[in-house]
């Protein structure tokens, strides 16, 4: 039966509120449709670990030949994703990684790079106090620990730097807004807002706007993704100064394990390459992302076509079976 020869693939996404994952997914499912071999089953575990948990056991049940895993916070899923492993299916960390690195890869762009290149684009774009706050992911997920971690190595280097507030939020805008408001009404100094990503570097904005402050500061953050709320688009706007470009990997996780199916060595870490998104060429990569986006769109069309086609066939065919022995 064609079922059993089919490579099952597991992913546990974290959740698919927000358009990076969604292009996440995207990607990986039109990197799925080009290896007919392969069958792609994504849970969505809503940002609630226990879902994820058990999204993770029903995966070891079903007995998936690959597990792809961006989890939520790191400890929780550590013991889970574990016994994965101990069932003998390789596992695939993506953006997110549980404690000790037992998988067998990761895929991502580094994190600490992240921070760093953040604290730099500060360094060489100080005009004022030199005053910061930050703004951070979900303390508990690897990407929101190691962007503070990068950040605060990166600032060594520009002692005019100061960190004066690190407000901790949960990489949603709504998670910060309040704080961020009232810290931003008792304090006039504050010269830049790294946030760990383009959407509480937005909310943030947005906060500011309201007082009036906007322009007096400038917004740093993270993803860079090219949809209408995008970094991309938020950077040509002038609401933020930069972003720092985090690409999804959801093509490069799917390469990755069929490679560890088909038992090809693999990198342990699968680098996706970082850039700042700035004033300067934001309007070169918009173009660029909407080269890549039309591809994948085209890709995307014409495996459903052939989809069809097979499909017909296969109707067709059967059609022509019965009426032969007629
Ligand atoms: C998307 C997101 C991104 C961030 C990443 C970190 O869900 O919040 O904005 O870069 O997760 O894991």
């Amino acid at each position: 039966n064609d079922d059993e020869k089919k490579i099952k693939i597991g992913f546990s996404q974290a959740m698919t509120t927000d358009d990076w994952r969604l292009q996440m997914n995207y990607t990986m499912k039109v990197e799925a449709s080009l290896h007919p071999e392969v069958d792609l089953e994504i849970l969505d575990a809503e940002n609630d670990v226990d879902k994820q948990i058990n999204d993770i056991e029903t995966f070891i049940k079903k007995g998936i030949d690959v597990l792809i895993v961006s989890p939520i916070a790191s400890k929780p899923l550590t013991a889970v994703v574990k016994k994965a492993k101990e069932h003998g299916i390789p596992v695939i960390a993506i953006d997110r990684k549980t404690e000790g690195e037992f998988f067998d890869a990761y895929v991502g762009a580094d994190n600490i790079t992240v921070g760093r290149e953040a604290a730099a684009y500060a360094g060489t774009h100080q005009t004022g106090t030199g005053k910061i706050i930050e703004l951070t992911g979900l303390k508990s997920s690897s990407p929101a620990q190691e962007r503070s971690l990068g950040f605060l190595q990166g600032l060594t280097k520009y002692p005019k730097l100061q960190l004066v507030k690190s407000i901790e939020g949960d990489w949603e805008k709504e998670s910060i807004t309040e704080s961020f408001k009232n810290y931003l009404k008792n304090h006039d100094d504050i010269e830049f807002v790294f946030a760990h990503n383009d959407r509480m570097a937005y909310g943030a904005w947005q906060e500011a706007r309201k007082l009036g402050v906007e322009d007096k500061l400038k917004f740093i953050g993270v993803d860079g993704l090219n949809t209408p709320d995008g970094g991309v688009a938020l950077v040509q706007k002038g609401v933020l100064q930069a972003s720092i470009l985090y690409p999804t990997g959801g093509n490069d996780a799917l390469q990755l394990a069929l490679d560890l199916v088909n038992e090809i060595p693999v990198e342990n870490h699968k680098m996706l390459n970082t850039i700042v998104v700035n004033n300067i060429n934001a309007n070169i990569l918009k173009h660029q992302m909407d080269r890549v986006d039309q591809q994948q769109g085209i890709i995307e069309t014409q495996q459903s076509f052939l989809k069809e086609q097979q499909e017909k066939y296969t109707s067709l065919n059967m059609l022509l079976k019965i009426l032969l022995a007629l």
